[in-house]
């Protein structure tokens, strides 16, 4: 497996189980359990912004995708469905994150409402998702040589992007971790939800 291939990969797991933790949290506070913490949503929606927003979505864009347009022009329409989803995706972000904020003041009359723009963000983003592993991921696979392939993995891999820097980095895997610990088991490592 290409080192690039491996890298996206890794980043589609960790940002499948963030999303599935959200859900799994909204779906128990709909069934009356846990009510839904705002402070592990808001650290929620930073990893995403940061991770996925400022960086795991634009270097596909400028890398991988690109590359794939010289090899593959055939999928150029795909392609541009993809790249206006990552221009999209902040907006969509920045509206479940008004959601929690009139949760957050109004928790019992906002719960439903909440609920629902937050499981229209994670299908989203997981159909998105979906679409790179299934089709764009196989057909880069396929169809880039080993200089595409170098080419991407350097930009994956460079901690001296100004846009993703070593302390950037780590503080990244920082926030995935206490997010992952504190979002209540089963979904995440924390205190059980009940
Ligand atoms: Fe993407
Ligand atoms: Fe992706």
């Amino acid at each position: 497996m290409q080192r690039a291939e491996d890298i996206i990969h890794k980043e589609h797991r960790n940002l499948f189980s963030v999303l599935n933790c959200l859900r799994g949290m909204a779906r128990d506070a709909l069934a009356g359990g846990k009510p839904i913490d705002a402070a592990i949503l808001r650290q929620a929606f930073s990893y995403v912004d940061k991770f996925l927003n400022r960086y795991h979505h634009p270097k596909e864009s400028a890398h991988l995708f690109a590359a794939l347009r010289k090899r593959r022009p055939d999928l150029g329409g795909k392609l541009d469905e993809l790249d206006g989803q990552h221009k999209g995706l902040p907006e969509k972000l920045t509206v479940v994150s008004e959601a929690l904020d009139r949760y957050e003041a109004d928790p019992a009359g906002e719960l439903a409402a909440f609920c629902e723009v937050l499981e229209d963000y994670c299908r989203f983003e997981l159909g998105h998702m979906r679409m790179e592993e299934a089709e764009i991921i196989p057909a880069a696979r396929d169809s880039l040589t080993d200089e595409d392939w170098k080419a991407i993995s350097a930009a994956f891999e460079d901690n001296d992007d100004p846009l993703f820097g070593e302390r950037q980095s780590s503080e990244l895997r920082d926030l995935f971790r206490a997010l992952v610990n504190e979002m209540p088991a089963p979904h995440g490592l924390g205190n059980p939800a009940r």
